[in-house]
């Protein structure tokens, strides 16, 4: 088993959390180093004395809408460089079986669980890395929705199961080698940068890594692929 993957929970209900991640699988994940969880109550990083989370939507409209400054603020605190920061919310990406082994490859997740009517655009325009939706249901809040992503992707970690659990994980994790990073200059003695990377075309550059990353897969560790 590697490092432990760290997994940050930030809710203004943690106690929502208490039994869930003390019991059963989660539990044992956790005592074998698999991971490491960190609940985190948003009103923490409320900067008035009523400790406020959330505020009335502009324009006007039903329920309250938590406000971005705690929410940045939590992340701006736990953030490392590889962390994954998810929101939580019913118009994310549809979670599945794929997107929970992805998960467990990560290093460090930061889930981010709404509450109310909903939570201000500007988080998930410019702080999460990631919405997901664990269903085309609304709940109450996201940390319920949190919990089914935890305990889907954390049973995936090497170790945690049986090697039931674990099968195909490396697999997914380590299925291709990287492709080839380049920076300036684009002509370093002659040696040049391929085209495409100058081109600014996004999907062609996509293409072009991912046939990349499986040449140099199929060349220097077939071992992968079978
Ligand atoms: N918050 C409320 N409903 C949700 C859902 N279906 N998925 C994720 N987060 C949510």
């Amino acid at each position: 088993m590697g490092d432990a993957l760290q997994i940050d929970i930030v809710t203004i209900f943690p106690a929502m959390l208490d039994g869930f991640l003390g019991q059963s699988m989660l539990k044992r994940a956790a005592e074998k180093g698999a991971v490491r969880f960190r609940v985190v109550n948003l009103r923490d990083y409320a900067n008035d004395r009523h400790q406020t989370v959330d505020d009335r939507p502009f324009g006007g409209g039903p329920g309250m809408i938590l406000k971005p400054g705690p929410l940045f603020r939590a992340v701006e605190a736990l953030r490392s460089p590889e962390a994954r920061v998810i929101l939580m919310t019913p118009q994310g990406r549809r979670f599945d079986q794929r997107a929970a082994l992805e998960l467990s490859c990560a290093r460090h997740l930061i889930f981010l669980c709404g509450h109310y009517e909903g939570v201000d655009h500007r988080v998930g325009e410019a702080l999460a890395t990631d919405e997901i939706s664990i269903g085309d249901y609304v709940l109450t809040g996201g940390t319920l929705a949190a919990a089914v992503v935890i305990d889907a992707a954390v049973r995936l970690i090497p170790g945690v199961l049986g090697a039931e659990g674990a099968a195909g994980q490396d697999s997914f994790c380590d299925g291709a080698l990287e492709y080839p990073q380049y920076t300036r200059p684009a002509d370093f003695r002659g040696m040049k940068v391929p085209g495409v990377l100058l081109s600014g075309d996004h999907g062609e550059i996509e293409k072009w890594r991912r046939e990349q990353a499986q040449k140099r897969t199929r060349e220097r560790r077939p071992d992968l692929l079978a």
